[in-house]
């Protein structure tokens, strides 16, 4: 245990108690490979309790609650995550081995979700119809009532901000299942929110694995809702799932982003976004860019600046607060040396330097010359590897950018305005950044995959509508 934390870390939190569960799963720290703590090992029973807990609460005062109240509850929340951020960074940084200014901007960014949403909470309005003589039609936005959501390692406090926040902000009542990896944020958000005066009940944390408490959690047939973010293989399993007790699932599955690097980019403002979105997290990210897409004029030069700054990169522990931490387990360390190997035919630009030992540390690697239709630069490898792919026309970096299985997000780096809306057309993907990359950045901005990156929307005011659903009110009147 250590200092920092101040709620129990190996317990579930059902209907605002703090509960025993049968059996506990230990916590490593990925940057010293040592065992820390422990965390509860939800069962499919104790899912049953938190999704009986949460649907009680759609019927007192929750389910009656006005958007005004919610909005207050969630500015409270992001109040005290605001007040907190050193230590949940520091929390964040020891259970994911996350450097600790990335963890602090994950902390910060929770509570932007929790601000943006209490202030989104009472501007979400219907609309009156047009209809026939007599007739006044309007709609409502209502919760889906009762959502579950599975996430995953890489942005626990992101991703509880954006889809747990989401959901309660329209009035539903949410059991959260993070993932096995790190459990801590999430149950010190629970604190938070109990702290804030969240009717006990509304939120429910389960930890535990996958296989058991998620698969309990998305099969539960009194489920209303399923929002996922993972791997595409328990996507697909998710939303086959939910097709049996036929609820709306909302997937966000990763990707392969590129960014489109013409010849009249400005290189040097480019270059920070285009290593940053590679190695941020140790490239851990869905919407990381692990793709380069670099115009023949520019290629040398380019692959020049970027090995330049690969060869300063510092890998060290997370409070060591260094360029890139640990990969989150030795697992992940093992698929990421697996994609390297892959990459043994081809030019290595450069590498970074791994600063300490003990840790799942791995070196960033930059390849160049790297053809298209490569495993490496076809395949999510979520670690922090980027390619750098030469092309000679417009039409041919759009079709690199396009000929993966994915959608998330791409960037396109010219001062040609023509050329920059054309591409933004052209390009699948859920966000298009002209200038500038924000992986995962942007509380505001509607975000989310076409193709196997997924589908649903999270993020914005968008994120409000996914988290609930239309209803339509047609009265005669004479
Ligand atoms: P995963 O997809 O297994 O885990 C994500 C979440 O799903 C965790 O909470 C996990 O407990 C849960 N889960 C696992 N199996 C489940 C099941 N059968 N039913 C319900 N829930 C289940 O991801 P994993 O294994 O941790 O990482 C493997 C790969 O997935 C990574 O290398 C990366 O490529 C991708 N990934 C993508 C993420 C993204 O942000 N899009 C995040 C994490 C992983
Ligand atoms: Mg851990």
């Amino acid at each position: 245990m250590f200092d920092e934390i101040w709620y129990p870390t190996d317990k579930l939190f059902i209907d605002g108690i703090w509960a025993d569960a049968s059996d506990v799963l230990a916590v490593e720290d990925p940057s010293t490979g040592k065992d820390f703590t422990t965390i509860a090992r939800g069962s499919a029973g104790d899912i049953d309790r938190a999704v009986t807990a949460a649907r009680a609460t759609l019927n007192s005062d929750w389910g009656k609650s006005t958007a005004l109240e919610r909005g207050r509850i969630l500015a409270r929340i992001g109040q005290l995550v605001l007040e907190r951020t050193e230590e949940l960074a520091r929390i964040e940084a020891r259970d994911v081995g996350k450097p600790l200014k990335q963890a602090r901007a994950d902390a910060v960014a929770l509570a932007r979700y929790m601000e943006f949403y209490a202030g989104a909470a009472d501007k979400i309005t219907g609309e009156t119809i047009p209809y026939l003589d007599g007739y006044t039609v309007y709609t409502l936005r209502e919760p889906h009532g009762v959502t579950g959501h599975i996430i995953p390692w890489n942005y626990p406090m992101q991703i509880i901000g954006r889809s747990v926040g989401a959901a309660l902000t329209m009035g539903n009542a949410c059991v959260l299942k993070p993932a096995e990896d790190a459990c801590l944020t999430a149950l010190a958000f629970a604190a938070i929110a109990d702290e804030a005066g969240l009717p006990k009940g509304v939120l429910n944390v389960v930890p535990g694995l996958g296989e058991e408490a998620g698969a309990a959690l998305a099969k539960h047939p009194d489920i209303d809702h399923i929002s996922f973010t993972g791997s595409v293989g328990v996507g697909s399993i998710i939303q086959a799932t939910a097709a049996q007790n036929i609820v709306p699932v909302t997937l966000e599955l990763g990707g392969k982003s590129p960014q489109l690097v013409f010849e009249d980019a400005d290189l040097d403002a480019a270059l920070p976004f285009l290593v940053n979105a590679g190695i941020q997290n140790a490239g851990q990210t869905c919407s990381a860019s692990s793709r380069i897409l670099a115009h023949r004029s520019i290629y040398d030069q380019l692959t020049e600046k970027m090995a330049a700054r690969y060869s300063a990169l510092q890998v060290g522990a997370a409070l060591d607060d260094l360029d890139v931490g640990p990969l989150i387990s030795a697992r992940q360390k093992d698929i990421v040396a697996e994609f390297l190997g892959k990459g043994h035919d081809l030019e290595k630009a450069a590498e970074g330097h791994v600063k300490a030992a003990g840790g799942h540390f791995i070196a960033p690697t930059l390849f160049a010359g790297v053809p298209p239709d490569h495993t490496l630069a076809q395949d999510e490898i979520f670690g922090p590897v980027q390619v750098i792919i030469p092309f000679d026309t417009e039409d041919e970096a759009v079709q690199i950018a396009n000929s993966t299985d994915y959608g998330l997000v791409a960037s396109i780096w010219s001062q040609n305005g023509a050329r920059q809306m054309r591409l933004a057309k052209q390009i699948s993907a859920g966000q298009i950044f002209i200038n500038n990359y924000g992986a995962g950045g942007g509380v505001e901005l509607p975000f989310g995959g076409v193709g196997k990156s997924g589908h649903g929307r999270e993020k914005g005011f968008e994120a409000l509508y996914g988290f609930s659903q239309l209803k339509t009110v047609a009265a005669f009147h004479g």
